[in-house]
């Protein structure tokens, strides 16, 4: 499948390719779109970049999420998955299984877990917005990823969950360790996922003794045909929950405010639309946003479960297999004018919350925190600009996710 006439294969995984990884997955999409590759890790996988085989292999049931179908044992390694996570006993989650498993899982959370529990909760993600610009904009400037876009998915999660606000910190330190060492060293990484684990064993326990009205209890509560989570199930659902939540959100609001500041025709429409009260072209651009330069770069590791042909190129059992969402989005099969960023974009089919039976389960919460996010931002700081060459602006170095380590921004101060 691979072009031999083709320019020589992009470089993959350099500092230049995480700046900007669009033009190598443009060649990938042409040349070699089911294409493979060594990982950073040294684990060799395949990249599927074109949008209709992506979407085609999200949804494959050959494709098994169970990491034992690798035949190398990527997991035994430490090379795929949650750093701590096996030692962690936090395997049971969405993300790493198939069905029938799956199903039952997904049924019993999507009970506590709903679309109503997420629009009540609206008022205090705009509360904790608030709070956190309040905190910075008597000074005019601010590191947007360090002061906004990391702490309000975590507070909003941690507050969500039932974390009583003195506790909420200590998950912002464990959150921040997993964060700056994605991809990299993983000691301090396991530590954290091994206190976070410890923390919401006794927080599940307490909260069953003397359940509340937060989605701990949800969970604890929620059952389907007389089946209920077990405490392990119920922790690895909440530790899922912080997990795909977390980092996830803090890209979107920072790919998002970067591209806004990128784009400024764009934004000033954005910002006209908001004064007006307009909030029609909020929504259809921050699924616009996804699409241009979403927060996952690649879905998590499917492994084959037996030899198959995915466009036109033969994959063999026991073979990893990621589906570059980024790459996918950008095609030109499926976006006209992939490369450009429309805020008003309508037939957006984008797959940034993946698609098939693991599509995102927070989506209706990532929506509401995105929006809110950079509705408020525009509205209190209508003046916002970047403080920093975007030469110099540095992107973490993760495979699955895409982000950038710091926004420097300034503004008139209030
Ligand atoms: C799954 C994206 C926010 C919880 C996924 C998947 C994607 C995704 C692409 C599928 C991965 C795959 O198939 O390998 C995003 C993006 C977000 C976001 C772009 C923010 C903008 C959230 C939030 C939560 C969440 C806020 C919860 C609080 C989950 C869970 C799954 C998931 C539990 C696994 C679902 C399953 O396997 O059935 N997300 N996510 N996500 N997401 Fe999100």
């Amino acid at each position: 499948m691979h072009d031999k006439n083709a320019s020589p294969a992009p470089a993959l995984f350099t500092w230049e390719f995480a700046a900007d990884p669009y033009p190598a997955y443009a060649w990938l999409r042409e040349h070699a779109p089911v294409h493979r590759t060594a990982l950073p890790s040294g684990v060799e996988a395949w990249l599927v970049t074109r949008y209709a085989d992506a979407r085609q292999a999200l949804a494959d049931q050959r494709l098994s999420k169970n990491p034992g179908h690798h035949s190398e044992s990527a997991h035994g390694k430490g090379k795929v998955g949650i750093p701590g996570e096996r030692s962690a006993n936090l395997m049971t989650h969405l993300l790493n299984i198939d069905p029938p498993d799956h199903t039952r899982l997904r049924r019993l959370v999507s009970k506590a877990f709903t679309p109503r529990r997420v629009a009540e909760f609206a008022p205090r993600v705009q509360e904790l917005t608030d709070q956190l610009i309040d905190d910075f904009c008597a000074k005019g400037e601010a590191d947007l990823i360090h002061d906004f876009a990391f702490p309000l998915p975590i507070y909003a999660i941690c507050d969500l969950l039932g974390v009583p606000p003195e506790d909420q910190d200590d998950f912002r330190d464990w959150a921040g360790m997993m964060i700056r060492h994605g991809g990299g060293p993983r000691g301090g990484v396991a530590r954290a996922v091994k206190k976070m684990r410890t923390y919401l064993a006794e927080l599940i326990h307490r909260k069953r003794e003397n359940p509340g009205e937060d989605l701990i209890s949800g969970l604890i509560r929620a059952s389907d045909h007389g089946e209920h989570l077990t405490e392990n199930e119920a922790a690895a659902m909440a530790f899922i929950l912080l997990f795909a939540g977390f980092e996830t959100t803090v890209n979107l609001i920072g790919n998002g405010t970067y591209a806004l500041l990128r784009n400024p025709g764009q934004r000033e429409r954005l910002q006209r639309a908001l004064a007006e009260g307009d909030e029609g072209l909020l929504a259809t651009g921050v699924e616009e946003l996804l699409r241009y330069d979403g927060p996952v770069e690649m879905a998590t590791w499917r492994f084959a479960t037996q030899d198959l042909t995915l466009g036109g190129q033969r994959i063999a059992e026991g073979d990893p297999v990621l589906v570059v969402l980024a790459a996918a989005d950008r095609d030109p099969e499926r976006f006209t004018e992939p490369d450009t960023l429309d805020l008003a974009r309508s037939d957006n089919q984008h797959l940034g919350y993946g698609h098939g039976i693991h599509y995102c389960l927070g989506a209706p919460l990532a929506r509401l925190e995105g929006q809110t996010a950079l509705a408020t931002l525009l509205r209190r700081l209508p003046d916002l600009r970047l403080a920093a060459d975007p030469e110099e602006l540095r992107w973490r170095g993760g495979l699955i996710m895409r982000g950038l380590r710091t926004l420097p921004v300034e503004f008139t101060a209030c």
